[in-house]
Protein backbone atom coordinates (compact mmCIF):
# COMPACT_ATOMS: atom_id res chain seq x y z
CA UNK A 1 0.00 0.00 0.00
CA UNK A 2 1.36 3.45 -0.75
CA UNK A 3 2.32 5.34 2.09
CA UNK A 4 0.68 8.47 3.48
CA UNK A 5 2.36 12.27 4.08
CA UNK A 6 1.26 14.76 5.73
CA UNK A 7 2.39 18.22 4.09
CA UNK A 8 1.68 21.45 6.21
CA UNK A 9 1.94 24.04 4.54
CA UNK A 10 1.69 21.93 1.14
CA UNK A 11 0.19 24.93 -0.93
CA UNK A 12 3.04 27.09 -0.08
CA UNK A 13 6.51 27.50 -1.93
CA UNK A 14 8.05 24.70 -0.99
CA UNK A 15 5.51 22.65 0.43
CA UNK A 16 4.14 22.47 -3.15
CA UNK A 17 7.35 21.29 -5.08
CA UNK A 18 6.97 18.69 -2.07
CA UNK A 19 3.74 17.32 -2.98
CA UNK A 20 5.02 17.19 -6.52
CA UNK A 21 8.28 14.95 -5.16
CA UNK A 22 6.14 12.85 -2.52
CA UNK A 23 3.68 12.01 -5.49
CA UNK A 24 6.16 11.51 -7.82
CA UNK A 25 8.17 8.73 -5.61
CA UNK A 26 5.12 6.68 -4.75
CA UNK A 27 4.08 8.80 -1.89
CA UNK A 28 0.25 9.86 -0.77
CA UNK A 29 0.81 13.39 0.28
CA UNK A 30 -2.14 14.70 2.13
CA UNK A 31 -1.76 19.21 2.61
CA UNK A 32 -3.10 21.01 5.62
CA UNK A 33 -2.83 24.38 4.80
CA UNK A 34 -4.96 27.75 6.31
CA UNK A 35 -4.10 29.56 3.20
CA UNK A 36 -2.17 32.95 5.25
CA UNK A 37 0.54 32.67 2.80
CA UNK A 38 -0.64 30.85 -0.14
CA UNK A 39 -3.31 30.16 -2.37
CA UNK A 40 -5.69 27.88 -3.40
CA UNK A 41 -5.28 27.72 -6.99
CA UNK A 42 -1.88 25.95 -6.61
CA UNK A 43 -3.55 23.00 -5.92
CA UNK A 44 -5.24 23.10 -9.53
CA UNK A 45 -1.62 23.63 -10.47
CA UNK A 46 -0.22 20.72 -8.55
CA UNK A 47 -3.42 18.79 -10.25
CA UNK A 48 -1.86 19.89 -13.39
CA UNK A 49 1.59 18.54 -13.27
CA UNK A 50 0.84 15.36 -11.32
CA UNK A 51 -2.84 14.24 -12.45
CA UNK A 52 -3.50 13.64 -8.95
CA UNK A 53 -5.40 16.02 -6.59
CA UNK A 54 -4.11 15.83 -3.15
CA UNK A 55 -6.53 15.75 -0.30
CA UNK A 56 -6.76 18.92 1.47
CA UNK A 57 -7.70 20.27 4.56
CA UNK A 58 -8.04 23.85 5.33
CA UNK A 59 -7.46 24.50 8.96
CA UNK A 60 -4.84 26.56 11.15
CA UNK A 61 -2.56 23.71 13.47
CA UNK A 62 -2.35 26.10 15.97
CA UNK A 63 -6.17 25.53 16.72
CA UNK A 64 -5.13 22.35 19.49
CA UNK A 65 -8.31 20.78 19.27
CA UNK A 66 -9.11 20.73 15.73
CA UNK A 67 -5.50 19.41 15.02
CA UNK A 68 -5.95 16.90 17.51
CA UNK A 69 -9.57 15.53 16.24
CA UNK A 70 -7.74 15.42 12.90
CA UNK A 71 -4.59 13.06 13.66
CA UNK A 72 -6.66 11.00 15.78
CA UNK A 73 -9.08 10.31 12.69
CA UNK A 74 -6.27 9.50 10.20
CA UNK A 75 -4.43 6.78 11.72
CA UNK A 76 -2.27 5.64 8.76
CA UNK A 77 -0.14 8.71 8.19
CA UNK A 78 3.82 7.60 8.15
CA UNK A 79 5.02 10.67 7.93
CA UNK A 80 4.84 14.50 8.48
CA UNK A 81 6.63 17.57 6.54
CA UNK A 82 5.98 20.88 9.05
CA UNK A 83 6.44 23.43 6.19
CA UNK A 84 3.60 25.61 8.08
CA UNK A 85 5.15 28.59 9.45
CA UNK A 86 5.61 32.40 9.09
CA UNK A 87 8.90 33.28 7.71
CA UNK A 88 9.34 36.82 7.00
CA UNK A 89 12.88 38.12 8.66
CA UNK A 90 11.44 42.35 8.83
CA UNK A 91 8.04 40.88 9.77
CA UNK A 92 9.42 38.63 13.01
CA UNK A 93 10.99 41.64 14.46
CA UNK A 94 7.55 43.90 14.22
CA UNK A 95 5.80 41.06 15.54
CA UNK A 96 7.47 38.94 17.59
CA UNK A 97 4.66 37.84 19.32
CA UNK A 98 2.62 36.42 16.65
CA UNK A 99 6.26 34.99 15.56
CA UNK A 100 6.22 32.18 18.84
CA UNK A 101 2.66 31.98 18.76
CA UNK A 102 2.32 30.50 15.05
CA UNK A 103 5.48 28.68 14.53
CA UNK A 104 5.40 27.47 18.66
CA UNK A 105 1.80 26.07 18.67
CA UNK A 106 1.77 24.42 15.60
CA UNK A 107 4.78 22.80 16.09
CA UNK A 108 3.58 21.52 19.48
CA UNK A 109 -0.07 20.41 18.66
CA UNK A 110 1.32 18.25 15.76
CA UNK A 111 4.34 16.54 18.45
CA UNK A 112 1.19 16.54 20.85
CA UNK A 113 -1.16 14.34 18.64
CA UNK A 114 1.60 11.83 18.11
CA UNK A 115 3.16 11.31 21.20
CA UNK A 116 2.37 7.64 21.08
CA UNK A 117 2.15 7.10 17.81
CA UNK A 118 5.16 5.63 15.70
CA UNK A 119 6.11 8.79 13.02
CA UNK A 120 8.01 10.39 11.00
CA UNK A 121 8.75 13.81 11.20
CA UNK A 122 10.86 16.48 8.84
CA UNK A 123 11.39 20.04 10.13
CA UNK A 124 12.05 22.46 8.01
CA UNK A 125 15.00 24.50 9.44
CA UNK A 126 17.52 27.05 8.27
CA UNK A 127 20.83 28.24 7.84
CA UNK A 128 19.91 31.15 9.81
CA UNK A 129 20.67 29.21 12.73
CA UNK A 130 24.72 29.55 11.93
CA UNK A 131 24.46 33.37 11.58
CA UNK A 132 27.96 34.41 10.27
CA UNK A 133 29.88 31.58 10.66
CA UNK A 134 33.56 31.34 11.81
CA UNK A 135 34.69 28.55 8.95
CA UNK A 136 32.97 28.22 5.70
CA UNK A 137 31.58 26.04 4.19
CA UNK A 138 29.50 25.74 7.14
CA UNK A 139 28.87 21.60 8.46
CA UNK A 140 26.07 20.87 10.92
CA UNK A 141 28.89 20.81 13.63
CA UNK A 142 29.34 24.56 13.76
CA UNK A 143 28.29 26.42 16.77
CA UNK A 144 24.70 27.88 16.19
CA UNK A 145 24.55 31.08 17.37
CA UNK A 146 22.41 33.83 18.56
CA UNK A 147 19.49 34.36 16.34
CA UNK A 148 19.39 37.81 14.83
CA UNK A 149 15.71 37.88 14.61
CA UNK A 150 12.61 36.32 16.47
CA UNK A 151 12.10 34.59 13.10
CA UNK A 152 15.55 32.76 13.69
CA UNK A 153 14.78 32.26 17.02
CA UNK A 154 12.16 30.45 16.43
CA UNK A 155 14.49 27.74 13.99
CA UNK A 156 16.80 27.47 16.96
CA UNK A 157 13.71 27.40 19.19
CA UNK A 158 12.45 24.80 17.40
CA UNK A 159 15.32 22.41 16.93
CA UNK A 160 15.73 22.16 20.68
CA UNK A 161 12.28 20.72 21.02
CA UNK A 162 12.28 18.70 18.72
CA UNK A 163 15.64 17.40 19.81
CA UNK A 164 14.43 17.00 23.06
CA UNK A 165 11.12 15.16 22.25
CA UNK A 166 13.17 12.80 20.11
CA UNK A 167 15.08 11.77 23.18
CA UNK A 168 11.88 11.75 25.65
CA UNK A 169 9.89 9.89 23.19
CA UNK A 170 11.30 7.19 20.80
CA UNK A 171 8.40 6.52 18.68
CA UNK A 172 9.70 9.95 16.87
CA UNK A 173 11.86 9.77 14.01
CA UNK A 174 13.00 13.50 13.64
CA UNK A 175 14.89 14.99 10.84
CA UNK A 176 15.80 18.74 10.71
CA UNK A 177 16.62 19.93 6.87
CA UNK A 178 18.62 23.57 7.41
CA UNK A 179 17.81 25.22 4.52
CA UNK A 180 20.19 27.71 2.54
CA UNK A 181 18.50 30.00 0.40
CA UNK A 182 16.01 28.28 -2.02
CA UNK A 183 15.07 29.60 -5.43
CA UNK A 184 13.51 28.91 -8.68
CA UNK A 185 10.23 26.52 -9.98
CA UNK A 186 8.84 23.74 -11.30
CA UNK A 187 10.18 23.11 -15.11
CA UNK A 188 6.41 22.73 -15.90
CA UNK A 189 6.50 27.00 -14.64
CA UNK A 190 3.05 25.84 -13.23
CA UNK A 191 4.29 26.31 -9.39
CA UNK A 192 6.90 28.59 -7.89
CA UNK A 193 6.80 31.25 -5.25
CA UNK A 194 4.13 33.77 -4.73
CA UNK A 195 5.38 36.47 -2.75
CA UNK A 196 2.32 38.97 -1.12
CA UNK A 197 3.15 42.38 -1.48
CA UNK A 198 6.83 43.69 -2.44
CA UNK A 199 9.18 40.57 -1.96
CA UNK A 200 12.15 40.56 0.47
CA UNK A 201 13.79 37.91 -1.11
CA UNK A 202 16.60 38.17 -4.02
CA UNK A 203 14.98 36.18 -6.74
CA UNK A 204 11.43 37.17 -6.93
CA UNK A 205 12.52 40.50 -6.88
CA UNK A 206 14.50 40.19 -9.93
CA UNK A 207 11.98 38.58 -11.78
CA UNK A 208 9.58 40.95 -10.85
CA UNK A 209 11.85 43.87 -11.69
CA UNK A 210 12.34 42.09 -15.15
CA UNK A 211 8.90 41.52 -15.92
CA UNK A 212 8.19 45.42 -14.81
CA UNK A 213 6.40 45.07 -11.71
CA UNK A 214 9.38 47.03 -9.93
CA UNK A 215 11.13 49.82 -11.29
CA UNK A 216 14.64 48.37 -9.99
CA UNK A 217 16.10 46.08 -7.60
CA UNK A 218 18.36 47.27 -5.03
CA UNK A 219 21.73 45.62 -4.51
CA UNK A 220 22.19 45.91 -0.38
CA UNK A 221 25.96 46.87 -0.29
CA UNK A 222 29.14 46.15 -2.76
CA UNK A 223 31.69 46.65 0.48
CA UNK A 224 31.79 43.50 2.35
CA UNK A 225 34.76 41.54 2.76
CA UNK A 226 33.74 39.13 -0.09
CA UNK A 227 35.80 38.80 -3.69
CA UNK A 228 33.19 41.36 -5.60
CA UNK A 229 32.01 43.03 -2.26
CA UNK A 230 27.99 42.23 -2.36
CA UNK A 231 26.82 39.17 0.12
CA UNK A 232 27.00 35.44 -0.56
CA UNK A 233 24.77 32.88 -0.05
CA UNK A 234 24.57 28.93 -1.00
CA UNK A 235 20.95 29.46 -3.40
CA UNK A 236 19.22 26.15 -4.09
CA UNK A 237 16.85 25.14 -6.26
CA UNK A 238 13.32 24.25 -4.93
CA UNK A 239 12.93 21.09 -6.82
CA UNK A 240 15.98 19.88 -5.08
CA UNK A 241 15.20 20.91 -1.75
CA UNK A 242 12.09 19.45 -2.37
CA UNK A 243 13.57 16.24 -2.96
CA UNK A 244 15.88 16.28 0.01
CA UNK A 245 12.29 15.66 2.02
CA UNK A 246 12.02 12.88 -0.22
CA UNK A 247 15.38 11.48 0.83
CA UNK A 248 14.79 12.05 4.58
CA UNK A 249 11.35 10.57 5.05
CA UNK A 250 13.15 7.37 3.37
CA UNK A 251 16.08 7.91 5.91
CA UNK A 252 13.96 6.94 8.09
CA UNK A 253 11.97 4.39 7.08
CA UNK A 254 15.22 2.38 6.33
CA UNK A 255 16.08 3.09 10.08
CA UNK A 256 19.56 3.58 9.57
CA UNK A 257 19.78 5.78 11.85
CA UNK A 258 21.51 5.35 15.38
CA UNK A 259 19.84 8.16 16.45
CA UNK A 260 16.29 8.92 16.14
CA UNK A 261 17.23 12.91 15.80
CA UNK A 262 19.49 14.16 12.75
CA UNK A 263 20.14 17.97 11.19
CA UNK A 264 21.38 18.07 7.49
CA UNK A 265 22.63 21.46 6.09
CA UNK A 266 20.62 21.35 2.38
CA UNK A 267 22.41 23.30 -0.24
CA UNK A 268 24.85 23.26 -3.46
CA UNK A 269 27.82 23.47 -1.27
CA UNK A 270 28.84 26.32 -3.02
CA UNK A 271 28.25 30.65 -2.57
CA UNK A 272 27.21 32.94 -5.59
CA UNK A 273 27.41 36.58 -4.70
CA UNK A 274 24.18 38.83 -5.69
CA UNK A 275 26.22 40.27 -8.77
CA UNK A 276 26.99 36.76 -9.93
CA UNK A 277 23.38 35.60 -9.23
CA UNK A 278 22.06 39.37 -11.21
CA UNK A 279 24.69 38.45 -14.09
CA UNK A 280 23.16 34.73 -14.21
CA UNK A 281 19.86 35.91 -14.46
CA UNK A 282 20.92 38.19 -17.44
CA UNK A 283 23.17 35.38 -18.81
CA UNK A 284 20.36 32.49 -19.22
CA UNK A 285 17.48 34.63 -19.76
CA UNK A 286 18.54 37.11 -21.85
CA UNK A 287 16.78 39.99 -19.88
CA UNK A 288 18.75 43.33 -19.16
CA UNK A 289 18.06 43.89 -15.23
CA UNK A 290 17.62 47.52 -14.08
CA UNK A 291 19.71 47.84 -11.06
CA UNK A 292 21.74 50.12 -8.75
CA UNK A 293 24.00 49.32 -5.48
CA UNK A 294 22.22 50.53 -2.35
CA UNK A 295 23.35 50.45 1.68
CA UNK A 296 23.94 47.58 3.80
CA UNK A 297 20.58 45.73 5.04
CA UNK A 298 20.51 45.51 8.64
CA UNK A 299 20.75 41.87 9.90
CA UNK A 300 22.66 40.23 6.74
CA UNK A 301 25.57 38.28 7.33
CA UNK A 302 28.33 38.80 4.71
CA UNK A 303 28.87 35.43 3.61
CA UNK A 304 27.59 31.79 3.87
CA UNK A 305 27.56 28.45 2.38
CA UNK A 306 26.98 25.02 3.15
CA UNK A 307 28.81 21.72 3.51
CA UNK A 308 27.00 19.30 1.87
CA UNK A 309 28.71 16.29 2.62
CA UNK A 310 26.46 15.21 5.56
CA UNK A 311 23.64 15.00 3.68
CA UNK A 312 25.47 13.58 0.23
CA UNK A 313 26.96 10.54 2.53
CA UNK A 314 23.96 10.04 4.58
CA UNK A 315 21.02 11.16 3.17
CA UNK A 316 22.43 9.96 -0.58
CA UNK A 317 20.87 13.17 -1.76
CA UNK A 318 22.89 16.33 -3.84
CA UNK A 319 21.82 19.31 -5.45
CA UNK A 320 21.44 18.49 -9.20
CA UNK A 321 20.27 21.70 -11.06
CA UNK A 322 22.52 24.68 -11.09
CA UNK A 323 22.47 28.56 -10.66
CA UNK A 324 21.41 29.19 -14.84
CA UNK A 325 18.34 26.90 -14.57
CA UNK A 326 17.27 28.48 -10.99
CA UNK A 327 17.20 31.64 -12.73
CA UNK A 328 15.25 30.36 -16.22
CA UNK A 329 12.45 28.62 -13.82
CA UNK A 330 12.48 31.69 -11.82
CA UNK A 331 11.40 33.48 -14.79
CA UNK A 332 9.44 30.69 -16.74
CA UNK A 333 7.18 30.99 -13.26
CA UNK A 334 7.13 35.29 -13.67
CA UNK A 335 5.72 34.99 -16.67
CA UNK A 336 3.09 32.58 -16.27
CA UNK A 337 2.06 34.61 -13.62
CA UNK A 338 1.78 37.68 -15.89
CA UNK A 339 -0.57 35.60 -17.90
CA UNK A 340 -2.29 34.12 -15.46
CA UNK A 341 -4.12 35.66 -12.57
CA UNK A 342 -3.77 34.27 -9.27
C1 LIG B 1 17.42 34.95 4.99
C2 LIG B 1 17.88 33.78 5.83
C3 LIG B 1 17.10 32.56 5.47
C4 LIG B 1 15.63 32.84 5.54
C5 LIG B 1 15.28 33.99 4.63
C6 LIG B 1 13.81 34.32 4.77
C7 LIG B 1 20.25 33.88 6.41
C8 LIG B 1 21.64 33.53 6.02
N1 LIG B 1 19.30 33.50 5.58
O1 LIG B 1 17.87 34.73 3.71
O2 LIG B 1 17.41 31.54 6.36
O3 LIG B 1 14.91 31.70 5.20
O4 LIG B 1 16.03 35.13 5.02
O5 LIG B 1 13.47 35.49 4.13
O6 LIG B 1 20.01 34.45 7.44
N2 LIG B 1 19.33 41.18 -1.61
C9 LIG B 1 19.55 42.33 -2.36
N3 LIG B 1 18.47 43.03 -2.79
C10 LIG B 1 17.18 42.67 -2.52
C11 LIG B 1 16.96 41.49 -1.76
C12 LIG B 1 18.06 40.77 -1.32
O7 LIG B 1 20.69 42.70 -2.61
O8 LIG B 1 16.25 43.37 -2.93
C13 LIG B 1 20.49 40.41 -1.15
C14 LIG B 1 20.59 40.28 0.36
O9 LIG B 1 21.27 41.35 0.91
C15 LIG B 1 21.31 38.96 0.49
C16 LIG B 1 20.87 38.16 -0.74
O10 LIG B 1 20.34 39.11 -1.64
O11 LIG B 1 22.68 39.16 0.40
C17 LIG B 1 19.80 37.14 -0.42
O12 LIG B 1 18.76 37.77 0.30
P1 LIG B 1 17.38 37.07 0.59
O13 LIG B 1 16.85 36.47 -0.64
O14 LIG B 1 16.52 38.05 1.31
O15 LIG B 1 17.75 35.87 1.56
P2 LIG B 1 18.63 35.87 2.90
O16 LIG B 1 18.54 37.15 3.62
O17 LIG B 1 19.97 35.33 2.58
Amino acid sequence: MLKKILVTGGTGFIGSHTVVELYNAGYIPIIIDNLSNSNIKILDQIEKIIAYRPQFYNFDLCDEAKTKAFIAQQQDIEGIIHFAAYKAVGESVEKPLHYYKNNFFSLINLLEAYKNKPVNFVFSSSCTVYGQPEVLPVSENAKVQKAESPYGNTKQVAEEILSETAQAHKNYNIVSLRYFNPVGAHATALIGELPIGVPQNLVPFITQTAIGKREKLTVHGNTYHTPDGSCIRDYIHVVDLAKAHVAAIKRMESKQATCNYEVFNIGTGTGSSVLEVIAAFENSTGVKLNYTIGDKRAGDVAQIWGDATKSSEILGWTAELGLNTMMQSAWEWEKYLKNNAF
